[in-house]
């Protein structure tokens, strides 16, 4: 809902207050962000006052004493004794970096942006009840206006902006910077927590104590990165996981983006999102609008969880495709980590139908099924099947897949091009270079110029081709270098344009892909989580989270990630140990249990599994199928227990279900009892709580098992091997009658974990980076 009186605007969600209001009639302040307010139509005691002045600050040229550096504004100008960060540097016709962009009207409606294909961006969607209100900023000498939108979704508490441009004079205007948001807070006891890694290390959350100056967060590889997410929360010094004021900040944008809080001279902050303007600049031809990509800003004063919880609403409601909202996604296989690039029709298969056995549904084809891809140094751009490494096409595989009872997808690099390949001898202007310099490459790769309209055209036609031959059910989307010399032939003078086009382009070419098969289900990966962003998102309903499948690692980087994004987005698979991105060795059953708080995939040689192995892949896949509604679309909340251990936990909606895991690093000898805490089920309802039955493998006792074995078991030797191949223990009974009150406040104290005084039923053998999980149903059910 949003209500103007009294010339303030009230941008109202179920849960909190936007108040903007319009000081002498040219300024637009913002009087307050938080939880929802009443409206008194009194607004005087939420503005700014500025009685004597500050010293040797500007004043403005109607008021001397009215200081705009110590004013809460929407969106600051240039020129205007504003000092602070600035959102917003154009040269204007009459080449100088001054403006005047004073309230000149604006306009409330129901839906969102009436604009927003005009566009040509990924945007917030199926706005029902959404409203939008766009205030017009006017420069009266050179005739623009400076538009700011705002879109209010009430139920998600979700506020969403952009900024726009119209160049209604007769000269070319050439913007430096834009930014979609800019949000000035008048207290600055904020931290600031940055979503932050590289290749392998996606998302590590970072908390930074935010004290005088700018802090900045960007990405300036070509695409959102893997060094830091769009994704900002800002929060209050007393903020926790569950309580105190966060605000949360996204940039519905792939490509470079650039988010900064300034914690001012006079102690206010200033949050600024919104595209790099690191070698951008744009140039609007007269009559021309320039859009920002549009940011996202959510406010709870329940903790980070709020956050999360309504960026994770938000983001299934309003991003995410419609035919892929709410819909199961399948248990996978990829042949990745399983093969690598050495495969053939034979070993694939073998592997389907070994998968297909244990409850797998889909097989992925990765890298290496086209033109003469033996390693990684050709034939990208090369979108042809190898019929001899295949044995025959790529529908007939398919066929043979499908006759397995498994769905069929591939992986392609649509953005890319190889020096040795076909395409690259035909078009090497195609690359992204620098005429006459040499090239950087990466992964033995270039860029292809997408800000090109022939070369988004060839692309789009030979993938639409395999699409539409290949009877294919799911495309993973991969893009695996950052860009380096940035530069297009079809752009002139106008260089600073490229990252933006580039992007633009990619989200054309996916637009016309994804529009073409809605029932493909399409998963964006680059390098893994190299490029994680509701942008993506919106073509594509779920990304593969990193290439790092360490189940240890992974605990970090998906508890990153689910800040900003829900689990239905994450791909997570099981994979070989020794791991082979850290060569950790963890248990099974712990990398299921991590890997199930997501889109669950496996991603190793199933038929080298030995029996038991098998047996407990074809349990956990079973279990995972049975409850993959809530793991894909339950709410998540991530909680640490009183010793440190990790609480992960996804509740139904209807709170009736809840499924919990524990997870711990290292093993500490003798120590506190666990203590399982659930947040959130119903405090009046009976639930019953289950240890999921796990496998424990005899080699994790080592030669203790002499303790108890009739025969002597060498560690390591061949005894041990076979009756691990066969037989595992089974790990401890563990279930409770209890209320939801009891489980959040009180907690149930776990069994005693082995500490080297023998071993029982009444003992929880843990060890290292090991996990349970608990499943929690309501009586009633
Ligand atoms: C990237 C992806 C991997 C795999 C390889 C194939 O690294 O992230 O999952 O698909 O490419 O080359």
């Amino acid at each position: 809902m949003i209500h103007f009186a009294q010339q303030v605007f009230h941008l109202a969600t179920n849960n909190t207050s936007y108040l903007i209001g319009i000081r002498n009639n040219k300024y637009i302040e913002n009087l307050y962000y938080g939880n929802k307010i009443k409206v008194t139509e009194n607004y005087e005691a939420l503005q700014e006052r500025f009685g004597t002045g500050y010293g040797n600050s500007v004043g403005t040229p109607d008021d001397a004493m009215l200081t705009l550096d110590n004013l809460c504004l929407e969106y600051s100008f240039g020129g205007n004794g504003d000092y602070r960060h600035s959102p917003f540097e154009i040269r204007m016709p009459d080449y100088s970096y001054s403006n005047r962009f004073y309230y000149q009207s604006h306009e409330i409606y129901e839906g969102t942006f009436r604009e927003n294909e005009e566009t040509k961006l990924p945007y917030a969607r199926y706005g029902e009840d959404a409203t939008t209100l766009e205030i017009v900023l006017h420069d009266q000498k050179e005739k623009m206006d400076l538009i700011l939108v705002y879109t209010v979704f009430p139920s998600c508490d979700v506020i969403t902006r952009r900024t726009i441009l119209k160049n209604n004079t007769d000269s070319v205007v050439r913007v430096e910077r834009m930014m979609s948001l800019q949000l000035d807070l008048p207290e600055a006891d904020y931290d600031m927590e940055t979503f932050d890694g590289s290749w392998t290390r996606e998302r590590h959350a970072t908390r930074k104590h935010l004290e005088s100056g700018v802090y900045v967060n960007e990405s300036t590889t070509g695409s959102s990165s893997n060094r830091h997410n769009p994704l900002i929360l800002v929060e209050k010094r007393e903020c926790t996981e569950m309580t105190g004021a966060c605000i949360g900040v996204n940039l519905l944008y792939s490509g470079n983006h650039y988010e900064a809080v300034e914690v001012t001279p006079y102690g206010k902050i200033r949050i600024l999102t919104g595209i790099h303007p690191h070698r951008f600049e744009w140039f609007i031809k007269p009559e021309e609008t320039f859009y920002t990509p549009e940011a996202v800003l959510t406010y709870s004063s329940k903790g980070r969880h709020g956050v999360t919880a309504q960026f994770g609403t938000f983001v299934n409601q309003h991003i995410i495709p419609k035919q892929w909202q709410k819909r199961e996604r399948p248990v996978l296989i990829n042949n990745w980590e399983a093969t690598y690039f050495d495969f053939t029709e034979r070993k694939l298969l073998k592997l389907a139908k070994e998968a297909a056995n244990l409850g797998i549904e889909l097989f992925v084809l990765d890298d290496g099924w086209f033109g003469k891809r033996e390693d990684d140094s050709s034939s990208l751009g090369d979108w042809f099947v190898n019929e001899k490494k295949l044995g025959g096409s790529l529908r007939q595989l398919s066929n043979k897949i499908h006759d397995l009872g498994l769905q069929f997808g591939i992986w392609m690099e649509p953005e890319m091009i190889s020096e040795n390949s076909e395409l690259y001898r035909e078009h090497p202007d195609w690359a992204v270079r620098i005429p006459n310099r040499d090239c950087y490459v990466g992964r033995n790769q270039y860029v292809l110029d997408l800000t090109r309209q022939e070369v988004r055209a060839e692309v789009v036609g030979r993938i639409t081709e395999i699409l539409r031959n290949g009877n294919v059910q799911y495309v993973k989307w991969d893009m695996n270098r950052h860009l380096s010399d940035a530069y297009s032939a079809s752009l002139g003078e106008r260089q600073g344009e490229f990252y933006h086009r580039y992007i633009l382009g990619v989200y054309e070419m996916m637009k016309q892909i994804t529009e073409e098969f809605p029932d493909i289900l399409f998963e964006s990966c680059s390098a893994g989580g190299n490029r994680f962003d509701l942008g993506m998102l919106y073509y594509m309903p779920q990304i593969w989270t990193s290439d790092d499948t360490d189940a240890n690692e992974r605990v970090a980087i998906q508890e990153g990630t689910s800040c900003g994004y829900p689990l239905s987005t994450m791909g997570a698979h099981v994979s070989a140990v020794p791991n082979h991105q850290t060569l950790r060795s963890i248990s099974i059953e712990s990398r299921f249990n991590v890997a199930c708080f997501g889109v669950l995939g496996y991603e190793l040689d199933l038929t080298k599994l030995s029996m038991s192995s098998k047996k407990i892949v074809k349990e956990q896949i079973a279990f995972y199928k049975k409850y993959r509604a809530l793991f894909q679309f339950g709410s998540f909340t991530k909680s640490r227990m009183h010793n440190g251990n990790i609480i992960w936990q996804v509740v139904s909606e209807d709170k009736q279900q809840a499924i919990a895991m524990c997870y711990q690093q290292l093993q500490k000898p003798n120590t506190s009892s666990d203590i399982l805490k659930v947040i959130g089920l119903d405090p009046e309802q009976l639930y019953h709580v289950e240890a999921r039955k796990q496998a424990i493998s005899i080699k994790q006792f080592g030669d203790l098992v002499n303790q108890a074995s009739p025969v002597p078991i060498k560690e390591e030797g061949i005894l041990q091997t076979i009756v691990n191949q066969v037989y595992t223990l089974e790990s401890e009974s563990e279930s409770y009658d209890v209320y939801g009150d009891l489980l959040e406040l009180a907690g149930i104290k776990l069994k005693q974990q082995f500490v080297s005084t023998g071993y029982n039923e009444e003992t929880r053998v843990m060890g290292d980076f090991s996990s349970r999980i608990y499943l929690i149903s309501s009586k009633a059910l």
